[in-house]
């Protein structure tokens, strides 16, 4: 029989296969990688490729005429549905005549590739763990009496060369009224291609997923498009938890003391995320039945307690957590409510206090895949640090106390509207200029949103302008030198004030005490002194980057950051935010089994350093509670 050349494009992809064949023989016999979900059977429309005549000329092919068996009428119908013009072809269905040239879209492609732009671009394979593939079954003869989950495999078998699966006990209890009911047409889930999660009646498209980042102030949720990589959908709320207690160590506490504690905090996570899924889904006329798979990440207090495992473990030295590797476990196990046979990957953690969180923001930021040398800071309760680059990575976990969340600070609050999140102090009047969070102007006493506290950008803002404006001295002390009505002596201590009265919505003047500059000298003294330990392992001096993840780190100004001593001195040009770093390396989990991988080998290889344990940390503590000279300060 005669045999014809086909090119594929845009892998370039060419040789010659025999007359009669379909472009998808030809596409797996030439190792090019064309979607299919159906298995061929001209239902899916996921092979969709187009005919293109100048390609064949640029391969320097002469074209014939008729290169393809004419389409049937389903197979014209089924792509001007898709609005698909006449160049497309299904190629499952169109027969190689002659010499052929074809560009197989992106939509197309098995393999697809998710462009990212973070502090550097790459790109990464979309290979989600879960697939979809539409089977035809023959219905049981009196001839044929094969049992109908051994019916399902063999046809699985055949049209995927899938070998081992096995399929999940409630999947099972279902099967024989599905397959009976769809008139043995179905779509099966295969998660990892060795268990089916799920089989719908008839052809179903799409595959949904959920990434899901536990904070523990905040719960963000991404709805995640498991074909192409994309998020279609996010959605966050306060994490339920935070009526026990605001920071990890009064949860654990909880759990500690109370009988129920544990149960207590779990049944309220998972009731969350429960209310995220329905909330999520319903922006997109979906249902929680429609989530194919969801990744997690949490600190590793968040992971226990949403694991129901007991986190006492994480507060008693030398805490040590109960697992440190990824789990994949079902969603009836944790009671969620997505079908009971959907997996639940939870990334792994690093150590007692840097968890799957951490390792989430690695997998986005990859610095072990980086020349620089790189500081990631995570602020939270706690501050999260990684450092170094492909060579070598040290983690570490400061105590830096809730001073940037809002917490501690006296008219401290949570990034909320209302809160002062913004603050400009003339050196030479001291007088203030601020802006609240929900307002886009600077303070006007007729402003519809009062301010009501200082958020954790504000209060180091806030500090940064002082220190700049003479108010602190270099140790910390209010200046004495300084004349100013909002310079006053309050209970405990000197205070100044950033909002007059008839600013605020709390009918008071919101100050920054001397108390308030003690927190942040706490902080920021735990954090840079943290860096100084790393820096010192790591034998260097200097920083080429630093990447400021989570929403404290969005909102921070850096420049006042630097200007403090918040970390170590770096050109502000090379200091970037990149957002919900962790929430972020969720979503690469959930789209890509390569990335839950990198995670496992990641968390493996990443140094855990013990600050508390250091000799030199104290020194560095103590160096770093001073105030550095500013010198990089923006005018509003
Ligand atoms: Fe499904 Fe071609 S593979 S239509």
């Amino acid at each position: 029989m005669n045999r014809h050349t086909v090119v594929f494009e845009p892998s370039g992809k060419k040789g010659d296969v025999q007359e009669g064949a379909t472009l998808l023989e030809a596409a797996h016999e030439l190792g090019d990688d064309i979607e299919s979900v159906c298995g061929g059977k001209g239902v899916c429309g996921k092979c969709s490729v187009k005919i293109d005549e100048g390609l064949l000329a640029s391969h320097g092919i002469e074209w014939s005429g008729q290169v393809l068996s004419p389409p049937a009428d389903e197979e014209a119908e089924l792509l001007s549905r898709r609005g698909l013009s006449s160049e497309y072809r299904l190629a499952c269905q169109a027969r190689v005549l002659g010499d052929v040239a074809v560009f197989v879209p992106e939509a197309s492609r098995r393999s697809r590739q998710l462009i990212r732009k973070s502090t550097i671009e790459r790109t990464i394979p979309v290979r989600p763990a879960i697939r979809k593939y539409y089977l035809e079954l023959s219905p049981p003869t009196l001839s044929d009496v094969t049992a109908d989950y051994e019916r399902l495999i063999t046809e699985l078998r055949r049209s995927s060369g899938l070998e081992e699966v096995i399929i999940d006990y409630a999947v099972l209890k279902d099967l024989s009224h599905i397959l009976r009911s769809a008139d043995w047409k179905v779509t099966l889930t295969v998660w990892k291609g060795r268990e089916i999660v799920r089989v719908e009646p008839g052809y179903v498209d799409g595959s949904y997923g959920l990434a899901v980042d536990i904070g523990t102030t905040t719960v963000a949720g991404y709805l995640c498009d498991l074909q192409t990589g994309e998020v279609l959908a996010t959605d966050g709320m306060l994490n339920p938890q935070m009526a026990y207690g605001e920071d990890v160590i009064s949860r654990i506490s909880h759990t500690m003391k109370e009988p129920d504690g544990l149960a207590g905090l779990n049944r309220a996570i998972v009731d969350g995320i429960g209310e995220l899924v329905v909330s999520i889904t319903g922006q997109l006329d979906l249902t929680p039945g429609d989530i194919s798979e969801m990744t997690v990440v949490g600190n590793t207090a968040m992971h226990h307690i949403f694991l129901n495992l007991d986190p006492v473990c994480l507060a008693k030295s030398p805490f040590a957590p109960t697992v440190s590797g990824s789990l994949d476990v079902k969603a009836r196990e944790l009671g969620l409510t997505l079908e009971q046979s959907t997996n639940v990957h939870v990334l792994p953690v690093e150590a007692g206090f840097v968890g799957a969180d951490n390792v989430g923001v690695l997998i986005a930021e990859e610095p072990y895949n980086q020349e620089e040398m790189v500081l990631i800071i995570d602020i939270g309760t706690n501050g999260e640090l990684v450092m170094g680059s492909r060579d070598r990575l040290l983690c570490a976990s400061c105590a830096t106390g809730p001073a940037f969340e809002g917490a501690t600070i006296e008219f401290g609050m949570r990034a909320a509207p209302g809160a002062i999140e913004r603050v400009r102090i003339d050196r030479e009047s001291l007088e203030v200029q601020f802006k609240v969070i929900g307002s886009d102007e600077w303070n006007t006493v007729s402003s519809s949103v009062k301010a009501k506290g200082i958020c954790g950008s504000g209060v180091i803002e806030a500090v940064a302008e002082m220190v700049k404006a003479g108010i602190i001295e270099k140790g910390g002390r209010f200046s004495r030198k300084l004349a100013s009505s909002r310079l006053i002596t309050a209970e405990d201590g000197p205070a100044f004030i950033i909002a007059w009265a008839n600013e605020t919505a709390l009918g008071q003047d919101i100050t920054v005490s001397i108390e308030d500059v003690r927190a942040v000298q706490l902080a920021k003294g735990a954090m840079y002194a943290g860096a100084r330990i790393l820096m010192d392992r790591l034998g260097i001096t200097g920083l080429d980057k630093i990447i400021l993840a989570g929403a404290f780190g969005s909102y921070v100004s850096k420049e006042h950051a630097l200007a403090i001593g918040l970390f170590p001195q770096c050109a502000p040009e090379k200091v970037y935010s990149v957002g919900n770093a962790a929430g972020e390396g969720a979503r690469l989990a959930l789209v890509s089994v390569d990335k839950r991988r990198e995670a496992e080998q990641i968390a493996r290889k990443v140094e855990y350093v013990e600050l508390t344990v250091e000799p030199r940390f104290h020194e560095y503590f103590i160096e770093a509670l001073s105030f550095p000279v500013p010198s990089v300060l923006s005018k509003p």
